[in-house]
């Protein structure tokens, strides 16, 4: 028989063992709990940083887009390893993110190379995209072989700004393509005179897209293409036009190309009237402000040949003359007579000039006039950087100071091709234009500068 005080013992030793036991379970169980929610959580996050860390050695941010400029393949090996090596002490099913994005930057870094060899290296081509110098033997084929490249990449920031410039690169070289096979299929002769009226109107559509693309590398063999072609288009032009055929030349289509007008200004195909606006003495406040008006309001371009002092005194004047698209040339400092001056100080007068003239308007004169048209042929070899102007009408302003007088010895005396004299120093000047200009455009007179008038005196004998 157990005794009562036995069963008493027995169920007192089986309480404190079950007691101890579930202390134990709870400790163990404390234990693992605090391994997996705290210790493993916080090994694989300081494994995910170190990771990250990797790849950030790598990209720009944390967007994983770009990459550093300075990233080499190198740099993605490296980072490559880091991860692995992370990864073989703690196992995660984020390693392939991590693989991936470094894949990437191993396309990336290529497409970065593709792209940049799509490009010509200047010296301040920084920022390329401002300034799309396209590599002259770039193809069609090279390019859509980095367009397949970019086909792989994630849809990114970088993966846009690559497709961007891919595309305004594709556009550039079809651009230069369509103007090269443009130019090449221009014939190079003509049988009939009004052939050239279609040819300049093609011409003038290749001369406004080279300007256009004017930085590219290809411009240079395309100008010269273009113009070999108009020189001898020209040149036919002129063996088969006679005064009878002239008039089949439309002139207002032909000039408008500065190819043809280069080479045809001033030959028996150049029928134009033209009349060459030419201003000496200013700027000056009374007069040149009116003149400017005057010349706005009929559209009419003229040429101010200005003097260095007065360039000085109202500099305001002077831009103003640039601005509203005049052309500008030299007229000595303060007027002095050429012929009494010796070749050093006509060269110094004239350089001080052309230095006072190109610090106010930006503009280093490249014509000029002498006081008074003196000096002759000496001055014109001394100073051959730049071209002389005379005329062959003088308004005589300064003599008659008369509208009505200047009026009618312009009138006297006016040529097919007429290159005038004035000075917007005269009063009389300002009426003698409101009553020549009207009287001139409605006699078909095209107002030219006086370089694309075709008269090639430079001094008076
Ligand atoms: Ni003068």
């Amino acid at each position: 028989m157990v005794s009562r005080k036995q069963i008493h013992q027995k169920n007192a030793n089986k309480t404190y063992l079950n007691t101890v036991t579930a202390y134990l379970k709870l400790a163990v169980l404390g234990f693992l709990v605090i391994i997996v929610f705290l210790v493993i959580p916080i090994k694989y996050s300081q494994a995910h940083f170190e990771a990250q860390e990797a790849v950030g050695q790598v990209y720009q941010s944390q967007e994983w887009d770009y990459l550093k400029s300075q990233t080499e393949e190198a740099d993605i090996e490296a980072a490559q390893q880091r991860v692995d090596q992370i990864f073989s002490f703690y196992p995660s099913v984020k390693k392939v993110t991590y693989n991936r994005v470094l894949e990437q930057a191993h396309q990336k870094l290529v497409l970065e190379d593709q792209l940049n060899s799509l490009f010509v290296k200047t010296e301040n081509n920084q920022d390329q995209n401002s300034h799309l110098i396209l590599k002259e033997d770039l193809s069609q084929e090279e390019l859509s072989i980095i367009k397949n490249g970019v086909e792989d990449l994630p849809h990114d920031s970088m993966r846009l700004e690559a497709e961007r410039v891919l595309v305004e690169v594709e556009n550039l070289l079809t651009r230069i393509e369509r103007t090269q096979a443009g130019i090449e299929k221009l014939p190079a002769e003509i049988q009939v005179v009004e052939e050239i009226n279609a040819l300049s109107q093609q011409v003038v559509k290749f001369e406004e897209e080279l300007s256009n693309l004017d930085n590219q590398a290809q411009i240079e063999s395309l100008s010269r293409q273009l113009l070999e072609k108009t020189t001898l288009l020209s040149q036919e032009l002129q063996e088969i036009v006679t005064e009878e055929t002239a008039a089949a030349v439309d002139t207002e289509l032909v000039f408008q190309s500065y190819l043809f007008s280069e080479q045809l200004d001033g030959t028996v195909a150049d029928t134009r009237k033209l009349f060459s606006l030419t201003f000496d003495d200013g700027p000056n406040l009374e007069y040149t402000p009116e003149v400017l008006d005057i010349l706005d309001k009929y559209q009419i371009k003229a040429t101010f040949f200005l003097l260095g002092q007065q360039v000085e005194n109202y500099p305001e004047l002077a831009q103003e003359i640039v601005a509203r698209g005049h052309l500008i040339g030299n007229h000595s400092y303060d007027h002095p007579d050429y012929e009494t001056l010796t070749d050093e100080e006509i060269l110094e007068d004239f350089t001080k000039t052309q230095d006072i003239i190109e610090e106010v308007t930006q503009i280093r004169p490249v014509i000029y006039r002498t006081p008074y048209g003196g000096g002759g042929g000496r001055v014109v070899r001394l100073l051959e950087g730049a071209t002389s102007v005379i005329w062959n009408v003088d308004s005589e302003d300064w003599l008659s100071r008369n509208s009505q007088t200047i009026y009618e010895k312009v009138m006297d005396e006016l040529q097919p091709k007429t290159l005038l004299l004035m000075h917007d120093s005269h009063e009389a000047v300002v009426p003698a234009l409101e009553i020549l200009i009207p009287v001139l455009k409605e006699e078909g007179y095209v107002f030219v500068d006086p370089l694309e008038i075709g008269y090639d005196f430079l001094f008076f004998e």
